[in-house]
């Protein structure tokens, strides 16, 4: 259960390894409707982009699903969808630089137009390995969307072609993103305080 109060919210947040309940602060950035809109206008400007042409969605699991589901619903182009997950080698919220895939596409992205759907942009590593990969694999076409971006943590050079909201460096959670593992299901995002 949580409280909620303007856009402070408090949630109860249970620590397995201490057995204990924590109160824990968060703001919200962006609520749902907020959120419906901007991926209502990134499906319409991606679906006017690729007019006639068939999509194939490439969503990095596990932070993009949400994310994927609302916007393929909202693409006007036929779209095909596939998966990747992606690990870093070391844990926790500073990202090694290191990069590999452990579940890899199911389909040949050769000849296909082909979008990478990714929830947040940090220091670019991620995406820019991923990119690297498919390109190598010969698609007609390889472009990038993410639904949050954080230009200032940037440490490799790494665009995306299309993002729904740049925001300063805050961790934050919710509509897929993860805070170990909680709060992927929280409709709106949120700044962890
Ligand atoms: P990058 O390789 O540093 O760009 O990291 C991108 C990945 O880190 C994303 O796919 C997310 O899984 C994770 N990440 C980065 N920032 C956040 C955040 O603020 N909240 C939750 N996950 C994040
Ligand atoms: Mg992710």
């Amino acid at each position: 259960m949580g409280t909620a109060k303007g856009n402070e919210h408090k949630l109860w947040l249970y620590i397995s390894g201490q057995k204990k309940y924590t109160l824990l602060a968060m703001k919200r950035l962006f609520g749902d409707k907020e959120i419906r809109k901007k991926v209502g206008l990134l499906a319409g400007q991606i679906s006017r982009d690729f007019a006639g042409r068939e999509v194939l969605l490439v969503g990095i699991l596990k932070g993009a699903f949400i994310f994927m589901a609302d916007l393929a619903r909202k693409m006007t182009t036929p779209v095909k969808m596939d998966f990747v997950r992606l690990a870093s080698y070391g844990q926790g919220t500073i990202s090694s630089g290191k990069v590999r895939i452990t579940k890899d596409l199911e389909t040949s992205v050769k000849g296909k137009d082909v979008l990478i759907v990714e929830d947040i942009i940090d220091t670019g590593v991620t995406l820019k390995y991923l990119f690297r990969r498919l390109k190598a694999r010969r698609p007609r076409s390889l472009k990038t969307v993410a639904l949050l971006d954080k230009p200032s943590r940037r440490r490799v050079r790494f665009q995306a072609d299309y993002v729904g909201f740049a925001i300063e460096d805050h961790f934050v959670v919710g509509y897929g993103l993860d805070w170990n593992e909680k709060f992927r299901n929280l409709p709106g995002i949120y700044v962890v305080k």
